[in-house]
């Protein structure tokens, strides 16, 4: 039977990534694609690490703390050195930002190039021990026309970013992309240790029915979304309650919200007066994406890729999805005081 026969029509990252800069003409040198080459292969690197991390104890702290206030588990600790050398030695690189580390990295002349790249090396340290799906988050500027590669080359609004992704190490390690023209997911075969296209043109349902918050938080909520949260959970018949589903790794709840739909929120609240999720390396790239993929990325008040950073590590209130779902989210913060 022809299911039998295994597919030989088969697009590689590096192949796609080629043909996509193709059609990009002139402005395409081949460096972006080099970059992302070697974004891919760190994933790789890391995914094998996830994989074996019970078996080789790099499960547990690392005993420091990062600039968040966040205890540090080994693998974030790994998963930064691993980004930080390959992104480095890669050549295509002129400023690095990650979640583990106080300040950006300015790469030597020797090794510069003309991108700046801004991510959270381990997004969902908190599920590392219970084998959790868990990932990696990146953003992708140009340096700016002259600029050597200074940090204002990273304090730029999100809507300037040229690629931003994300890779979820889950029960295959997919690896989901923009470059500013749809958005695209690949799943790692680790026989051939290649990223394949199996997820073409990824695009968010209109609405969906599956809400994703730290409800837990619900007393800290400002009204607009405590009043939200309730329309969905106690809606006029004859409409249904939304589902629940909340991972508690930002890469894996934006992951099924791309596929299912549906609306993920890490509001800023009482406590928490700026939110919990860092604008460059986590807010801007699934904003990106979401917004690539034909949904909404909000702050309840403005758009998330509108803001204009002034310092690496700031925080931002976060809620993104299908349009209709964020839309009615939106409405709340207009009317509810
Ligand atoms: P990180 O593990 O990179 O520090 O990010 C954690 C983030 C994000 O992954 C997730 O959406 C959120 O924190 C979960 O926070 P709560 O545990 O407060 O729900
Ligand atoms: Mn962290
Ligand atoms: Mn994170
Ligand atoms: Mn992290």
């Amino acid at each position: 039977a022809s299911e039998e026969v295994p597919s030989t029509n088969i697009v590689t990252l590096t192949s796609h990534v080629l043909s996509e800069g193709l059609r990009l003409g002139a402005a395409a040198t081949g460096d972006l694609t080099l970059l992302l080459t070697a974004i891919s292969f760190t994933s790789k690197f890391i995914a094998t690490n996830v994989r074996k991390a019970r078996l080789i104890n790099l499960v547990g702290l690392a005993g420091d703390t990062n600039v968040q206030g966040e205890e540090q588990k080994k693998l974030d600790v790994l998963a930064n050195d691993i980004m930080i050398n390959s992104l480095r030695a890669s050549g295509k690189t002129a400023v690095l930002v990650s979640e583990e580390l106080e300040d950006a990295i300015f790469i030597e002349d020797q090794f510069k190039g003309k991108y700046c790249v801004v991510f959270d090396p381990l997004d969902g340290s908190s599920n590392i021990d219970a084998g959790v799906n868990i990932g990696t988050i990146f953003g992708v500027y140009r340096v700016r026309n002259e600029s050597t590669g200074t940090v204002e080359d990273v304090l730029r609004a999100g809507h300037e970013m040229v690629a931003a992704g994300y890779i979820m190490y889950g029960s295959s390690a997919n690896l989901v992309l923009t470059t500013g023209q749809g958005v695209n997911g690949y799943t790692l075969d680790a026989a051939l240790g290649e990223y394949i296209l199996t997820h073409p043109n990824i695009q968010i349902p209109p609405r969906g029915k599956i809400y994703s918050f730290n409800e837990g938080n619900s007393m800290y909520f400002h009204p607009p979304v405590n009043a939200y949260l309730k329309s969905i959970k106690y809606p006029s018949p004859p409409k249904t309650p939304y589902s629940a589903r909340y991972i508690g790794s930002m890469v894996a709840d934006v992951h099924r919200t791309l596929l299912y739909g549906g609306i993920f929120g890490y509001p800023n609240d009482k406590k928490s007066k700026s939110g919990k999720l860092r604008l460059l390396y986590e807010a801007f790239p699934m904003a990106f994406l979401t917004e690539q993929a034909g949904g909404i990325a909000t702050t309840g008040t403005g758009r998330i890729l509108d803001i204009v950073p002034t310092s690496i590590h700031q925080r931002c209130s976060v809620f993104l999805g299908s349009r209709d779902d964020v839309l009615d989210l939106i409405k709340f913060y207009k009317e509810v005081p």
